[in-house]
Order: C-alpha cells, then structure tokens, then sequence
C-alpha cells in the first residue's frame, strides 16, 4: 500500500477565531472543529492532512517555500492576505504541486472591492469559494488525483 499523500491546508489572518468571527458570514464551525474536519476528510480521501494557520505573514511564506521545496500540494485559504499581498503572489508561483484556493464566503460577491481581486487566482488549479466549511472538503478532494 502506497503512503498518503502528504497535504498542507494553510489558513490566514483572523481565520484561528472562526465561529467567533462573523459568524453571519462565516459560519459557527471553530477553527478547531475545521482542523478536525479537514484531517477526517482527508483521511476518508487517502490523504494525510496537515491544517495550520497565521496570523504572521511571514510565517505562511515559510510554510509555501517549504511546500515549494518538497513539493506538496495546499489547499489555501490566506484571507485578507489573498487580495493585496505581492509576496504571497510570489510565494504562490514557486509552487510546482497543486494549489487549491479556498474561501469559506465568496469574496467576488461580497460589498468590499478590494475581494474582488485575488493574487493565489493565477497560480491556482482552482477556487472554491462560497461553499463555507464542506469548500476545504472540496478542495481536498481536487487533489486526489488517482
Ligand atoms: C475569506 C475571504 C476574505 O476576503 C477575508 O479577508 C477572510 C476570509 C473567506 O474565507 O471567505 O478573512 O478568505
């Protein structure tokens, strides 16, 4: 039997208070309750999941050049980071596995127009956004290739 697939789901900024945090629009799923989930589902996938998040910048930079050196997929969710931050652009296009880009609402349909871009889009396989939670299911099951 061959071993799981290694995958990182990377969560950004203020995503660690999820259910706390509007919940109107984001739902009452804790983070921790996420984390679990992603794991679970993972683990039905034939996938071995590992979930962090950030509220530091530099620190998911770490995380995607180290993802770019060893060549694992991620799932990203980088919240507010997705939509201004040219190191992330930077960060994303040094990766050769899959990228699926995850937001629990859909930031293209949201008032605020600075969610309207995206700087992960470009280098992404795909987006899954407005799914809420059962989006991060999604995205794991984008990677499971055979
Ligand atoms: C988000 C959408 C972003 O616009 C926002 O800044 C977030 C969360 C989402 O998951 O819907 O923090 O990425």
């Amino acid at each position: 039997m061959r071993a799981p697939t290694k995958v990182l789901v990377l969560n950004g900024p203020n995503l660690g208070r999820l259910g706390r945090r509007q919940p109107e629009i984001y739902g009452h799923t804790t983070y921790a309750e996420l984390a679990h989930q992603c794991v679970e589902w993972g683990r039905e996938l034939g996938l071995d999941v590992e979930v962090r998040q950030t509220n530091h910048e530099g620190e998911l930079l770490d995380w995607l050049n180290a993802a770019a050196d060893d060549v694992t997929p991620v799932v990203l969710n980088a919240a507010a980071w997705t939509h201004y931050s040219y190191a992330l652009y930077d960060a994303c296009a040094q990766l050769t596995a899959p990228l699926v880009e995850v937001h629990i609402s859909d930031p293209t349909q949201r008032p605020e127009e600075f969610r309207h871009t995206s700087v992960v889009t470009p280098h992404a396989v795909e987006v899954v956004a407005g799914r809420g939670i059962d989006g991060y299911r999604i995205a794991l099951g984008l990677l499971v290739t055979d």
